[in-house]
């Protein structure tokens, strides 16, 4: 695995470098964002299309940034920076909460929020827990070797969700082929006919909802039945929420489970902590959630000239955060590339920050204490069926994670 220490860069960046890029080891910022790495709050880097725009790499300043309503989250801005080609094709759509501004954003998220607060997360816990002792029994009963992404890190997000928002579990090999397409298809044709696919799914789901006399229990239902008939919700903007929560609340959640559990069986020191000693969980997911920055380079876009630590950013520029950069600031977290659960990793920026911060965080904390514990206490000798650089992981231009984990116990 890439020791990041041994390499050396430019004192001062030369040239932009070219944003986003692959990850040479899977848990640490690709190798060629070094230049990136020099001290400087903000950066010039290179899109796909050639075009020029911001990347912010200092803490403090991503924190300032991420909180000022000169920068815009509206996908549909003619200046809206399109990290791959893919995204031009579904921008026209729009995005509920991650794409609004407020006050529209504002209005979204107080819907919402009821639903995903940190006493709902916590009375979600016994549930979620068997959903992953089911996932592992299964697991176990077919026996070594395995699959962890396929037998666990994406089901138990995924029933998660699906159980919250009352979309049926049944339709899950449908709606991740079309994440999968949407998130990380070859082309733009792909990813357009992936979000029609979707849209057509939820629409129909919502409209079968509505026809029922009585709502069932899932957040949607509530929704339906109460927003949406009163009209303070419209039927495209349900479904484009629908939308956000199920993409969102299956695809992250499944990658840090297994980039996770990765960078764990490559730190046995950490690992062999975590298990002695399991009140630590909790520090170490913070900790996992701060290395690994698997959603990088959120974006924006200038509404006005904006002043910051020495720069001006000018109206209708670029501005994306290196989440991985940022959240191993040197000035922020000492020795920033060990992995250690001892130290404060909270104010990570792993989750965002502002009024875009996820919604979904505090559901996601316990869905990853929940399956990382779980997956350890159970198989104690847990460990990778192949060879740890023939792991297939995921493209940098989209969210970190493992193609497939072979494991065996
Ligand atoms: C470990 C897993 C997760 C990670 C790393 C993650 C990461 C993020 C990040 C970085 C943002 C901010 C994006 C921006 O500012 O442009 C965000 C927003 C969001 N996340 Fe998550 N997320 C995770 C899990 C979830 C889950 C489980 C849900 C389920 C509901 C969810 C739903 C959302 C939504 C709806 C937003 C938009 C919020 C808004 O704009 O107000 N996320 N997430």
């Amino acid at each position: 695995m890439t020791d990041l220490t041994d390499i050396t860069g430019p004192a001062h960046q030369a040239d932009p470098v070219a944003f986003p890029q692959d990850r040479t080891c899977p848990y640490h910022p690709p190798t060629g964002y070094q230049p990136l790495r020099d001290g400087r709050s903000l950066s010039r880097v290179t899109l796909f299309d050639g075009r020029e725009v911001w990347a912010v790499t200092a803490h403090a300043t991503a924190r300032a940034l991420l909180s000022d309503p000169r920068l815009s989250s509206d996908r549909r801005h003619p200046d809206f920076p399109v990290p791959a080609a893919r995204f031009a094709a579904v921008r026209d759509r729009g995005v509920a909460l991650l794409g609004e501004d407020d006050p529209e954003h504002n209005r979204q998220r107080r819907m919402m929020i009821p639903s995903f607060t940190v006493k709902r997360a916590t009375e979600l816990r016994p549930w979620i827990q068997r959903t992953v002792d089911g996932l592992l029994d299964t697991m176990i009963a077919q026996g070594a070797p395995a699959d962890l992404v396929s037998a666990f890190a994406l089901p138990v997000p995924s029933m998660v969700i699906c159980g919250l928002l009352g979309v049926p579990y049944t339709d899950h090999e449908f709606f991740e082929e079309q994440s999968r397409r949407l998130l990380r298809g070859r082309t733009a044709a792909e990813a357009t006919d992936a979000r029609e696919r979707l849209d057509a799914y939820l629409s129909g789901l919502i409209d079968d909802k509505a026809r029922q006399a009585e709502p069932g229990d899932g957040i949607l239902d509530e929704l339906v039945h109460h927003q949406l008939r009163d009209g303070s919700v419209s039927h495209a903007e349900l479904v484009s929420l629908a939308l956000i929560l199920l993409v969102a609340g299956h695809e992250t959640t499944a990658n840090m489970i297994s980039l996770g559990t990765y960078t764990l069986l490559q730190h046995p020191d950490r690992l062999a902590e975590l298990r002695a000693d399991p009140a630590l969980l909790p520090a170490a997911v913070e900790e996992l959630m701060r290395m690994l920055s698997i959603a990088e380079g959120m974006q924006r876009v200038a509404l006005e000239d904006i002043e910051i630590a020495g720069t001006t950013i000018r109206a209708g520029e670029g501005v994306l955060f290196s989440t991985s950069v940022i959240n191993r600031d040197p000035t922020r977290y000492e020795a920033p590339d060990t992995l250690d659960f001892h130290r404060s990793a909270r104010h990570h920026v792993a989750f965002g920050f502002g009024i875009h911060q996820c919604l979904g965080q505090n559901l996601a904390r316990a869905e990853l204490e929940i399956a990382l514990g779980s997956l350890l206490a159970r198989l104690p000798r847990l460990r990778l069926a192949i060879p740890a650089d023939e792991v297939r992981f995921k493209r940098g231009d989209t969210i970190q994670g493992m193609l497939e984990l072979p494991v065996t116990w």
